[in-house]
């Protein structure tokens, strides 16, 4: 008989059905003559009860020693269930036991381990409530992505993970190199790619060319950056979504951004409610709120330089001092999102100076048509801009920025034939999951995270 995952049998539970189920096994309880296991499988939060009475043939010699984390397959009738908080259970007809699990060395017990504990069992983690549901949200946010474009007739475009092109600019490149060429033994010292290559930070510059022909498209993979920041905000390798539309201004790129962020929480909040309810009791109270008030209200749009004065006449202490011109720091981007305006903020036309060579130049010549959105608990979870499509503009911003336009001329090449205005940004997919799940720390959220010194499975 085939498998029936935990999840349809609750949904449909066909009541007085044969069924087989097969997960992990999380308590076992005995009585005078019968024992209560609680089975997981992963397909949802909740359990399944099973009833295994003193009639199975291996009730003595096994199923009594069942412990928290064995296998088990489990063929019963699916029948009401009496007890409160479930509907139905099994009485099982055939137990199989498929792999024990030591408890003596298993190290996930019945009472609440900290993150950080589980972090040092990335490889057993996901069998936690908590880690669990983080896992289910991720997977439905990703099909949330793809569905929502599909709708927008967007296409996906897999952009190269390997790249030699840096977009940020910011030095944070991971280097790829072969093992030869790190011992200097490859043939006449020829790098593999006959230039520098790394992990790719954005996919960005090559979803523009994409964008250039295709009209509007997204990437969404992983990227890399070497910064060696240790916060609850940053990863070495994390998962962005950068969509990318030709024809399109500042204006139309927010408005995007603001409508897809809608999409996905509202998506999340009907698929995901079991989880949702957990995260929102055990991890952030009022999180389910928050997430309806984002998805109610309009975004608040200012420019940078109102940014700047909301901030210089507040009188909160800051670690860092704000003026203008000066990029803004998480706790500037979080007292203005959650204590100023209390609404996702979409912060505008950055300087220049502080911003990337492809951002568009606006006509005062100091600013770039930027937008970064915020949101409360995180700062910034968006990074986008206007792209700069004036080829002459654009040289001088390279020229400036003492990149070598040798090796742009395909991206100069997009503004010399056939340019258009065009816009796109980078959505930080583990910075959107923390939002909706309420997590605090950006490890908790990416099944295997990679940060400075931490890189284990
Ligand atoms: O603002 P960023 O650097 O923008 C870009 O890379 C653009 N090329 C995107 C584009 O326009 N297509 O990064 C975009 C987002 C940030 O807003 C943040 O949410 C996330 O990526 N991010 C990180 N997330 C986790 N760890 C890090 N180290 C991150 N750096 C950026
Ligand atoms: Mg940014």
């Amino acid at each position: 008989m085939k498998i029936t995952r935990i999840n349809s049998l609750l949904q449909e539970t066909p009541v007085g059905k044969k069924v087989v189920v097969a997960g992990w096994l999380r308590t076992r309880r005995d009585s005078s003559n019968f024992s209560f296991l609680e089975v997981n499988d992963g397909s949802c939060l909740s359990n399944l009860q099973i009833i295994a009475d003193d009639g199975l043939d291996n009730y003595e010699s096994k199923i009594k020693k069942l412990t928290t984390g064995c296998s088990i397959k489990v063929e019963g009738e699916l029948k009401e269930s009496p007890a409160k908080g479930q509907s139905v259970e099994i009485l099982a007809e055939r137990i199989d036991i498929v792999g024990w699990a030591d408890p003596d060395l298993y190290p996930l017990q019945k009472k609440r381990h900290s993150f950080e504990f589980l972090r040092e069992i990335s490889h057993l983690r996901p069998r936690t409530n908590a880690l669990g549901g983080v896992a289910r949200v991720r997977s439905r946010l990703s099909y949330a992505v793809h569905e929502y474009f599909k709708k927008k007739d967007f296409f996906q475009i897999h952009t190269p993970v390997i790249t030699t092109s840096d977009c940020e600019g910011a030095g944070e490149m991971f280097r790829v190199v072969t093992e030869p060429e790190l011992a200097g033994t490859s043939e006449e010292n020829k790098s593999f790619f006959g230039r520098n290559a790394g992990l790719t930070v954005s996919g960005q510059l090559q979803a523009e060319v994409y964008a250039q022909a295709l009209g509007s498209v997204y990437t969404f993979g992983p990227t890399f950056r070497a910064e060696n920041s240790n916060t609850s905000r940053h990863l070495a390798e994390f998962w962005m979504l950068e969509p990318e539309m030709a024809f399109c201004d500042l204006n139309c790129n927010m408005d995007l951004a603001e409508e897809m962020l809608k999409y996905l929480l509202s998506d999340v909040l009907e698929h995901c409610q079991e989880d949702m309810e957990l995260f929102n009791r055990f991890i952030e109270k009022g999180l389910v709120n928050k997430l309806q008030h984002v998805i109610d209200n309009e975004f608040v749009r200012i420019s940078y330089t109102e940014a700047v004065e909301q901030l210089q006449k507040s009188s909160q202490k800051f670690e860092f001092p704000v003026s203008w011109g000066v990029d803004l720091q998480s706790e500037h981007e979080r007292y203005l999102t959650e204590t100023v305006y209390k609404l996702p903020l979409i912060v505008t036309d950055y300087p220049a100076s502080i911003k990337p060579f492809y951002m568009r130049v606006n006509d005062d010549g100091t600013t770039v048509a930027a937008m970064d959105i915020l949101v409360a608990g995180i700062g910034e979870i968006v990074g986008g801009s206007q792209r700069e499509e004036r080829y002459d503009v654009l040289l001088g911003r390279m020229q400036q920025s003492g990149i070598d336009e040798e090796e742009y001329q395909w991206y100069l090449d997009l503004r010399r034939y056939g340019t258009t205005p065009h816009s796109g940004f980078g959505l930080g997919f583990e910075r959107l999951v923390q939002f909706v799940t309420g997590m605090h720390n950006i490890r908790e959220v990416i099944p295997f995270p990679r940060t400075p010194g931490f890189a284990p499975c």
